[in-house]
């Protein structure tokens, strides 16, 4: 066997520039290699459960997406608070309409920023730390799935929603935030049942403060 250079594998400039999109994608989080439908799929990140991070169900992440883009309308804006499911599926290109609404995802996560412009960190720490260029009440319906099970955290995630919304919300939270939720953002419970990855230990529903077809409130 000879040891000259013709000999060293190499590879051709489309299979490198595909193994480089590859580590890139890695570097960001992502778990699979990723053409636009699989990069949007709920759970291409992994849960962080240090995050409190609990993905939805892809029939209920679908539900949700149907629920908000008939809610948000023709053109209408949604936003995503501490929901990424319901942004990916918005965005996986699988839910009728979704090409005619538009989107965005408020994270504390910052591997979301793989979405590029359409990611906004997010702290609830800091209800109204936003970037200047997201206006007050321009957004036509906002989801909100707040990390924790406390007035203290639903209540300044209610302050984000407030600030967000020309009106609609749509939270899902446990159960027993029922009377704060109707406190703070005057929702109702729904008797849609939403379903996790992984089992959750508390009832989990979703709210809403409008007549809402699809969550049968
Ligand atoms: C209970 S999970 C809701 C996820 C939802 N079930 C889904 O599938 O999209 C809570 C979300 O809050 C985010 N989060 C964690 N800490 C946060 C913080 N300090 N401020 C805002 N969001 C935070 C997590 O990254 C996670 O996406």
């Amino acid at each position: 066997m000879s040891d000259s250079d013709d000999d060293v594998p190499t590879l051709s400039a489309e299979t490198l520039a595909a193994l480089q999109e590859f580590y890139s994608e890695t570097r960001n989080g992502l778990s699979q290699d990723t053409n636009t439908s699989d990069k949007f799929c709920v759970g291409a990140l992994e849960e962080d459960w240090r995050m409190s991070q609990f993905w939805y169900s892809d029939d209920t992440a679908t539900r949700l997406a149907e629920e908000v883009i008939h809610e948000a309308g023709e053109g209408g804006r949604i936003a995503c608070v501490s929901a990424p499911s319901v942004y990916q599926k918005l965005r996986q290109g699988v839910v009728h309409g979704s090409d005619r609404v538009s989107a965005v995802v408020l994270e504390y996560d910052r591997r979301f920023a793989t979405y590029g412009h359409e990611f906004i960190f997010y702290d609830y720490n800091e209800p109204l730390s936003l970037p200047e260029d997201v206006a007050p009440h321009s957004f036509d319906i906002v989801l909100a799935d707040p990390p924790y099970l406390s007035e203290e955290c639903l209540s300044k995630v209610a302050e984000t929603v407030k600030y967000l919304s020309k009106g609609k919300v749509l939270l899902c939270t446990g159960a027993i935030m029922e009377q704060h939720a109707k406190a703070l953002l005057d929702v109702n419970m729904c008797s849609f049942l939403p379903k996790h990855n992984k089992n959750l230990a508390n009832e989990f529903r979703c709210f809403v403060n409008y007549p809402s077809r699809l969550l049968s409130c």
